[in-house]
This record gives C-alpha cells, sequence and structure tokens, in this order.
C-alpha cells in the first residue's frame, strides 16, 4: 500500500502541475480529495490491513491529504493572483487620478474661529443661547422696554406663540448671568433675525459676535483695550480704532467702534455697539436669580457686539451680502481660507 500511496501523491502532483484554470483545478481537488476521490478510495483499503500495519499507513494517507490539500490551495491562490493581475492590466498606475472634490468652511465661519482663537487667548470662553428667544431675554431683561422701537413688529420677527427670533446675541448675556455668578467672561458668536428688506448690504440673518465681561473693578479703560488688542491682532498694530458715543438701553455709557485699516480699503467702517452694562440689567439679572450675585456696587462689566457680516464681506472684497448666504461654489472655493 506504501507504493500505492507514493504513486499517487506523483500523479496527484502532476495532474495539479496541468491544470491551468480554475475548472481544472476543481476537477483535481474532486478526484483526490472528493468523497469518491482516489484517496479516500485507498484510505477505504486501511480496513483490510492488519493492526500493526494500520498505524503507518493511515500516517501516510493523513500526509498524503495534507499535501495534495496545500499544493491544491497554493496554486488556487496563484491563479487568482494571476487572473486579478490580468483584470487591472490595462490600468496605467502612473496616470494622475481624479481629485475628490475637497470642502472648506465658510468665509464667515473662518472669520469666527479667527475672532474665537484671539478672545480665548484673553481668556474668553465660548457661551451660547437659542436663536429663538423670550422676549424677556431679548429685551426687557436687557433694559428694553415695551414700547421701545427695537420691539417693533416692523423690526422682529414674532413666533405666534409670543417667542421671537433674536435680534440680537445680546440675550446670551442675559443667559450666561442668570446661570453663573460673575466673574463672567465670555463670547457667544451666533446668527441674530431683523425684519430687513434684504438687499445688497441687508440681510434679515446676519451674524454676530456677543462679549461680557463682569469682575470687580472692570472698567471702561479694559473695554478699549480688549477691544483694540482684538483688532491690533485681527489685522495688525497699524489698524486705527474710533469709539463714537451712542444709545445703547443696555450700556451706559455706549459706544459704537469703527475701525480704519488699509487691509480694509482704508475707509472707516462701523462694526460694533459697546459699552459699560447699565446697572438696571444687573438689577433685572438679580431679581431672576433671587440673588445679589450682580451687585453693581461690588462689580462691572462692559458687554460689545460685532457684526461679522460687513467684516466678512470686506475681507472678501465683495460688495453684494447676499452672496454669503448663495453658497455658490465660485465665492466659496475662492475663500477657503481668510
Ligand atoms: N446688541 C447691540 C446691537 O445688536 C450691540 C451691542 C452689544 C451694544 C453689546 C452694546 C453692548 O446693535
Amino acid at each position: 500500500m506504501e507504493t500505492q500511496i507514493e504513486s499517487l501523491r506523483i500523479e496527484a502532483l502532476s495532474a495539479l502541475a496541468g491544470a491551468s484554470d480554475a475548472a481544472s483545478l476543481k476537477e483535481v481537488r474532486v478526484n483526490f480529495l472528493g468523497k469518491t476521490g482516489s484517496i479516500s478510495l485507498l484510505s477505504e483499503g486501511m480496513r483490510h490491513l492488519s493492526k500493526e500495519d494500520r498505524p503507518l499507513i493511515g500516517k501516510l494517507l493523513n500526509e498524503l491529504r495534507t499535501a495534495v490539500t496545500a499544493a491544491l490551495n497554493e496554486k488556487e491562490g496563484a491563479l487568482a493572483a494571476a487572473s486579478d493581475a490580468a483584470a487591472f492590466a490595462f490600468i496605467d498606475a502612473t496616470l494622475p487620478g481624479t481629485k475628490p472634490e475637497a470642502g472648506s468652511l465658510h468665509p464667515l465661519t473662518l472669520l469666527v474661529d479667527r475672532a474665537v482663537q484671539i478672545f480665548r487667548r484673553l481668556g474668553f470662553a465660548i457661551a451660547d443661547g437659542p436663536d429663538i428667544e423670550t422676549e424677556w431675554h431679548c429685551f426687557d431683561a436687557l433694559n428694553t422696554p415695551a414700547d421701545h422701537p427695537a420691539r417693533n413688529e416692523q423690526d422682529t420677527f414674532y413666533l405666534p406663540d409670543g417667542h421671537l427670533l433674536r435680534t440680537h446675541t445680546s440675550s446670551i448675556q442675559i443667559r450666561t448671568m442668570v446661570q453663573q455668578p460673575p466673574p463672567i467672561r465670555i463670547i457667544a458668536p451666533g446668527a441674530a433675525y431683523r425684519r430687513d428688506e434684504v438687499d445688497a448690504t441687508h440681510l434679515a440673518q446676519f451674524t454676530q459676535m456677543e462679549g461680557l465681561y463682569v469682575a470687580p473693578k472692570v472698567s471702561l479703560a479694559d473695554l478699549k483695550g480688549t477691544i483694540e488688542f482684538f483688532f491690533h491682532e485681527l489685522f495688525g498694530p497699524g489698524t486705527e480704532i474710533r469709539f463714537r458715543p451712542h444709545f445703547f438701553p443696555f450700556t451706559e455709557p455706549s459706544y459704537e467702534i469703527d475701525i480704519r485699516t488699509e487691509a480694509l480699503g482704508g475707509k472707516w467702517m462701523e462694526l460694533a455697539g459697546c459699552g459699560m452694562v447699565d446697572p438696571a440689567v444687573f438689577a433685572e439679572v438679580n431679581k431672576a436669580r433671587g440673588d445679589d450675585a450682580y451687585d453693581p456696587e461690588k462689580i462691572s462689566g462692559f458687554a460689545f457686539g460685532f457684526g461679522l457680516d460687513r467684516l466678512a464681506m470686506n475681507l472678501t472684497g465683495i460688495s453684494d451680502i447676499r452672496m454669503l448666504t448663495q453658497n455658490d461654489l465660485r465665492f466659496l472655493s475662492r475663500f477657503n481660507s481668510l
């Protein structure tokens, strides 16, 4: 039987060597390893062997099965690799590929990111609030009484349930102070909404960035220093900054901030409102909190609100603000860094 095993091995290996495709390989597998294949048939002959001979023959048969199986698998792998290579032969891997289109951030987002980075260096944290606000957070708590023109239905989007779309991010000042005691040092970028007729210089939704700093002894000098630091970081140390007295119900005194820099065309541009937090605002916050955490005798604060759309327009050199919302890829991909 040993010679039979040996000749079967030679037969199997030569059949394998002659198999040149998947079909003939399969045939070899069936013929030798299959249930009625020659190796299985030979194994059945074991029955007629003496007890002494069986272990050796059994071992040889196992070795034969293992060897033929391994050789078969190897040949199968080689054939598959060869047919893969043939399938890809027409591809020229040295040709340049098609570049996937990479997206980029919106110019306004880039601007917000830059502004946030600068304020973070001064220790400002980011605060947030809802776009759909209560009248109290948007107006009452900000010392803006019911008969104030800002509350006019012509300026404000009111929802049927009495809520409104916040007309400025100043509502986040209130939300933050009601939630946590001083000291407060936050910036809050976000959308604001007004019933403006949409044209080249107006949108009904725009982007602001609010700032609030409340602590003992915060002064107007701190406000000016902070604003100056910000614009000098953003546009360079040559940037001129002008504080123009103004009125806001929730700050006293109040200013509008203009800046002038060659980077923005060398003309004065009005960019922000600011001022020292009005004690009437602290009083409202204390009432809502039910404590005296914002005692105007012990603390003071400044607040500011930047309009970012105008800034983005100037940085990108567009003259129509609507480009910021039209998602025209020609515009967006041109300003993928600021
Ligand atoms: N909320 C004001 C506006 O939208 C800007 C502002 C913010 C003014 C904070 C003073 C202090 O015009």
